[in-house]
């Protein structure tokens, strides 16, 4: 009888993508929710899920339907079409929430995988085959969650083809309240409802905020960020998908929040402060606000974190 080969697994973050003015190009990783997928080698090639935890039985269990089996297939496909690969999927991150559920499962099973074979693909290999579990989660292969995932820190990514990362500076004292209402929105509902064209004025000044973004990060300057954490043209269109969203926002803004925003296509909503003190005031506000929207749901406080990594090797 061959010998088990070890389960390999990985934990990947939770992210905040679009981040205001950054539209599908800019996200930044959380330090504590997110997923682990466990990965071994198998005899047989190809990829089989074998058990998905934590889901509500929600998420499908055929490899080319599943994001985490469609971004393994792409890396056996290109990097070990010989080899194959046995999964198990364990969700921290609720579905259809706007933290980037979809792509913490195809980013921790991809570095699973790549240890599992001893691959060692660079981090920009494995966002490219994690937007390949994107594309088939919401019909658009964006990489703005799969990046920090796999980067951790907050990541701008300013070219698709050829892909290029970069990793902006994250000032220590920013902290995060998140806020997931008890409802979801798909990525897929929350794209058609966007224009396919923007006018050029709503478009230049959208980059300038994306740039004083950038600013902000390199400066360390929180009230700065604030300012340029405003999306005029997403927000807008997506804002009534999520009840209560905008009394929540006017809600942080009054009490000081340096800016709050949907995290990508939503539900979730963020706000950021300064400290921890005032995050979890923010926090209060949030779950107040969603509450009384009929939409009562879980949040935290948190700050920036590592991407994704191993986080054991088994040999059961
Ligand atoms: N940038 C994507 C969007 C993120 O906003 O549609 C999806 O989580």
């Amino acid at each position: 009888m061959s010998k088990p080969r070890p389960w390999i697994e990985a934990f990947a973050p939770a992210t905040v993508s679009n981040l205001g003015p950054g539209f599908d190009c800019l996200g930044l990783a959380l330090r504590g929710p997110g997923d682990r997928v466990r990965a071994r080698r198998s005899e047989a090639p190809g990829v089989r899920i074998l058990a998905v935890e934590g889901d509500g039985g929600k998420l499908p269990r055929e490899a080319e339907k599943n994001t985490a089996g469609v971004a393994v297939q792409a890396l056996l496909r290109k990097h070990a079409p010989e080899d194959g690969i046995e999964l198990e999927v364990h969700k921290g991150l609720p579905l259809g929430s706007g933290l980037g559920s979809s792509g913490a499962s195809a980013c921790a099973a991809l570095v699973a995988a790549d240890a599992a074979l001893g691959l060692g693909l660079a981090p920009a290999q494995l966002v490219d085959l994690a937007r390949e579990g994107e594309r088939i989660a919401c019909g658009a292969a964006h990489p703005d969650n799969v990046a920090p995932a796999i980067l951790g820190g907050v990541v701008l990514i300013p070219q698709l083809e050829p892909l290029r990362l970069i990793t902006l500076p994250t000032p220590l004292d920013l902290w995060l309240a998140i806020y997931t209402p008890g409802c979801s929105v798909s990525t897929a509902e929350a794209r058609v409802v966007l224009p396919s064209h923007v006018p050029l004025a709503a478009t230049v000044q959208q980059a300038g905020r994306l740039g004083l973004l950038v600013h902000a990060l390199h400066t360390g300057d929180l009230a700065l960020l604030g300012e340029a954490i405003v999306d005029e043209i997403v927000e807008p269109c997506r804002a009534g998908l999520i009840p209560g969203y905008l009394d929540a926002k006017a809600a942080c803004c009054e009490a000081g929040a340096l800016a709050c925003s949907i995290s990508g296509s939503g539900p979730t909503t963020f706000a950021l402060a300064g400290s921890r003190s005032r995050a979890e005031a923010l926090l209060a506000i949030l779950e107040e606000c969603f509450t009384l929207a009929g939409v009562p749901g879980k949040g935290l406080v948190d700050q920036v974190g590592p991407g994704a990594r191993v986080v054991s090797s088994l040999l059961h």
